[in-house]
């Protein structure tokens, strides 16, 4: 805030396209092209900037911007995109129980639009081809200086095989308390068994129902891996 008062912060724009667009392509890179944003009031901008706009297009046709329609089409074509709205901001475990029922019991990706990962091989498919390996729930986490590691997720975890076995994961720990320097960014691939868990836990940390919490008990049963 101020900015994302009266514009979604998803719609932000990064150089010359709003962040979910990136968020869009890392999925559509990774080979996922089925996607549901799980959005809420005040967003539409953004099911709007996946949709056609005729006015637009004529515009650009009179105009002939060739090039510009082009990419236009481009983004309205990047995947079958699904919109559901979420009522209230009951928390990010509330937000993927939202997606439940279009899910079903398959593995699914979990990216937030508001984490944006520069790499050469997408992030997601990163998670998505150590999930295929090992058969995990996989969560990407990054290296924090200290007095950031409150803001996030955090993991405690065990090094086998090269690989990081999460033991642990605290949400937004007080500086002291913080198991790691690994904090949890917006990207997951997760077993269905999470939907299960999200809808027996409480609301957790403020009053929300955290998908934090969930993990943790899934790591548990299941076993989860960080990237
Ligand atoms: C959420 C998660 C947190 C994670 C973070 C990444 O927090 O709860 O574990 O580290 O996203 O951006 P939020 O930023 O929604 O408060």
């Amino acid at each position: 805030l101020p900015a994302s008062k009266a514009m979604p912060k998803e719609m932000f724009p990064i150089v010359d396209k709003p962040a979910i667009q990136y968020i869009i392509e890392e999925a559509v890179a990774s080979g996922i092209n089925d996607i549901i944003i799980v959005t809420g009031r005040g967003k539409r901008a953004i099911e709007d900037h996946f949709d056609k706009c005729l006015e637009l297009n004529h515009v650009l046709k009179e105009k002939e911007k060739n090039e510009l329609i082009g990419e236009l089409e481009r983004i309205e074509n990047l995947a079958d995109i699904h919109y559901i709205r979420q009522k209230e901001s009951l928390g990010l475990g509330h937000a993927i129980l939202c997606a439940k029922k279009h899910i079903g019991n398959e593995p699914f990706a979990v990216m937030l639009g508001d984490d944006l990962v520069l790499s050469k091989k997408p992030c997601l498919k990163c998670l998505i081809d150590i999930f295929k390996l090992h058969n995990k729930s996989v969560i990407a986490v990054s290296e924090l200086p200290t007095e950031q590691l409150h803001k996030y997720g955090i993991i405690s975890y065990q090094n086998i095989n090269n690989g990081l076995f999460i033991k642990d994961i605290i949400e937004k720990p007080r500086t002291k308390d913080a198991p790691s320097n690994l904090a949890i960014l917006g990207r997951y691939v997760l077993k269905p068994e999470i939907f299960d868990i999200l809808e027996k836990i409480p609301y957790g940390k403020g009053k929300e129902l955290q998908l934090t919490d969930g993990l943790k008990i899934l790591s548990d049963k299941d076993g989860m891996i960080a990237h």
